[in-house]
Formats: C-alpha cells, structure tokens, sequence
C-alpha cells in the first residue's frame, strides 16, 4: 500500500470513525471519471456500469453476501435503515430492539415509528454482558433487534454470530448498522445471520460520503414493502417502451433512479484497496493500533479507558478520558488537539481517537503524548 496514504506531516489522523482521508487511488478514480465527463461526456457509460457491477461484487465479498443481487447501492447508512423501518408491514403493540448507546440514525428512525403503535426498547450495553442484556430485551412481540456492530463512542465490539443466532432462533429479523466495523474487521452476513447490513463508504471503507452498501438476505428482502419507484427499479430496467413493470427481484429494486456513478468510481477504488490488502491484514493492522493505544492508556495513570480493555470488544475506535476530569474540560482538551494537527473527536464524554491499519505508530504515539501534555499544561 506504499504511496495510496499521502496525509500531510502536520495531520495526525485519528478519526476514521468519522470521516476517512481517501487513498490516492479513489482521487485518481475520480479524476479520471471527471475527465471523462468534460471530454467524452457518457460515451464510456457501458464502461461505468461495469464499475458498477464490479463494486456490488466488491460489497458482496466484503459482507460475504449469497450474491451481488443482495447489495443495494444506497446513500448513506440512515437512508439503509429507513428503508427497513418504512418497509416492514408493522402491527400495533409490535416491539424493536436496540441498544442505549446507538448513533442517533439507529435510534430516530425506529423512534419514529411510534405513532404506528411500534415501540423501540433499548438495552443498556453498561454490564459485563452486553448481549446477554440485548437478548433479554427480546420477547414474543419483538419484530427487530437493530443494533451497531461496533458503538460509536465508546468503541465496544458487539457478537454479532452470537446476536443473530439469538434472533434467528426466535424468529426475529437482525438488522446491522455497520458503519464502524465493515472496512476495519472481517464481516459475515451468513454466519452472523444478518437480514439487513447498512454502511456508508465513509469511514473505515475509505471512501466518499454519500454512497453505502444495503445489503438484504433475500427471505428478508420479500418482506420489505416498497417506498420509493423509478425506472431503475423495475425488473426490466432500461426497456423503456414496457407498459407493465414489477420491482426487480435483487436488491436494485431499492434504487429508483439514476445511481450516483461518481460516488461509485470512488467508492469501487477505496474498497479495491482494502481487498489488494486483504481484510485479514486490515483487521489486524487495525487491532494491533488500538492495541497499542489502549496498552498505553491503561499504563497511565492520569487515563480511564472508556472503551472496553477485551480484546474481543475492540475494533477500531478507543475513547479514553482524564480521571476526575468533567466534560468541558475535554471539549477544551478537543479542541485543542485539534488545533495541534490531531484530528480526533469528542465522543462518549472523553476523547476518541481512531486509526486505521496504515496509520503510522509514530502517529499515534505523539497523539497520546499530546493530550497528555496539553493535559498537564491545563493544570
Ligand atoms: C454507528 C453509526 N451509524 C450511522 C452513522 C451515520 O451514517 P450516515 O451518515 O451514513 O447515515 C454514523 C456516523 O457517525 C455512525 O457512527
């Protein structure tokens, strides 16, 4: 991966939970793209929809998806969600659950199903058993268990086999947020039973906003009523002259119209790198920074880990906070960190810190010595 991660020398990026810087070869993607554009306008769109169909193959294998027809190109992750809460047949007194520590796009969309009688409860993931506490959350009128596959803030790594095991068992649909995890950890739709997986391109994918991956298990798929149609859509998408229509059987049956071909040429380009690398590598390059990171937190004495110290729990993110220390003290400490080149995030009442399998050590070392620093100079 020499020469794709070119930040400059005054960044130190440790925010993929956010937004990823992209590698050189998504730019370059897009470069070319623009410039077929002003040169040949669409005369290449036969070679852009092999693009297309190669990045859905790209998801499929990244998700370990049965097919390719399974992978929806969506526009972000809450859009994914919404298109699961809005096309189940919901009966009043209906119950999801989910957890108390969601991203807000995994707690409004099923909050707002409320006036329909469908109520959302959430598990408190604070105990020794977090899945344990989701399991316990499931009963008889339970129609969804919607969680993320890591948490946000705190950065803890849920089992998912074990939670889709759970819920296949009871007959429940399992639907996975997986913005903070696919691109970072090896994922497995079939093995953890996922009925629906939603992610971004983002973050750990590497790639731009506004284009992510929906994947649906087809049984699953049958089950979502349909809230948005379109020419693309339809199983014969592109006869144009065809009076009757009926929504295409794969996945693309979620994608009304035009699909957004130059987040496309990018996101292909980003997750060709990650399957060059090999997500096996990925994911260990991964462990091995937060590793690193955490080892050193919990050698100082002036830290408290937020995120959890298993190594199991981990991902990609570790948030961690100064004893004895309040919440405006480390939105100051953020801030300036922030203005020390140090792109990190104030999450989860501390200060979160997320590289990815290429950030340099260095890089997070010197971060870790800089909050500390600024730390003590605050007093
Ligand atoms: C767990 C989680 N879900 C969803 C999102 C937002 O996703 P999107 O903007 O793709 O809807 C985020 C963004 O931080 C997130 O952390």
């Amino acid at each position: 991966m020499d020469g794709e991660f070119a930040l400059d020398s005054d960044v130190l990026y440790l925010n993929h939970a956010a937004v990823a810087p992209w590698p050189r070869r998504t730019a370059a993607a897009v470069r070319t793209f623009a410039e077929q554009n002003v040169r040949r306008g669409s005369v290449d769109y036969a070679q852009w929809l092999k693009t297309e169909r190669a990045l859905r193959h790209r998801a499929q294998r990244l998700v370990n998806a049965g097919s390719a027809d399974d992978i929806a190109l969506v526009k972000n992750t809450s859009e994914g969600l919404s298109l699961v809460a809005y096309g189940l047949d919901w009966h009043d007194g209906d119950h999801i659950v989910s957890t108390n520590q969601e991203f807000p796009s995994n707690r409004i969309v099923w909050e707002s199903l409320q006036g329909r009688g469908v109520a959302l409860r959430c598990a408190d993931l604070s105990g020794d058993d977090p899945e344990g506490a989701i399991i316990a959350a499931m009963d008889a009128r339970t129609r969804l268990v919607s969680v993320s596959s890591v948490q946000y803030a705190t950065g803890l790594r849920l089992d998912l086999v074990r939670l889709g095991t759970a819920c296949r068992e009871r007959g429940i649909l399992f639907c996975v947020d997986a913005i903070q995890s696919l691109g970072a950890l090896r994922f497995d739709a079939q093995a953890c039973h996922a009925d629906f997986v939603v992610a971004d391109a983002h973050k750990w994918m590497l790639g731009p906003e506004g284009v992510a991956l929906f994947f649906s298990r087809p049984q699953a798929r049958a089950q979502l009523g349909l809230t948005q149609y379109g020419w693309h859509m339809v199983e014969h998408a592109g006869d144009f002259e065809r009076a009757e229509w009926r929504p295409a059987a794969s996945a693309r049956r979620f994608e009304p119209g035009s699909p957004n071909m130059l987040g496309i040429h990018a996101m292909e380009a980003s997750l060709s790198l990650l399957e060059e690398a090999g997500m096996e590598n990925v994911e260990a390059g991964v462990l091995a920074r937060t590793s690193r990171l955490i080892e050193a937190i919990l050698a100082e004495p002036a830290l408290e880990l937020v995120t959890p110290r298993e190594p199991a729990r981990r991902a990609g993110i570790v948030t961690f906070r100064f004893r004895g220390r309040d919440g405006d003290f480390h939105a100051q400490l953020y801030r300036q960190l922030m203005e020390h080149g140090v792109m990190c995030a104030h999450r989860g009442g501390g200060i979160r810190y997320s590289p990815h399998f290429h950030t340099g050590t260095d890089i997070i070392d010197e971060a870790l010595r800089l909050a500390l620093e600024l730390a003590r100079s605050a007093g």
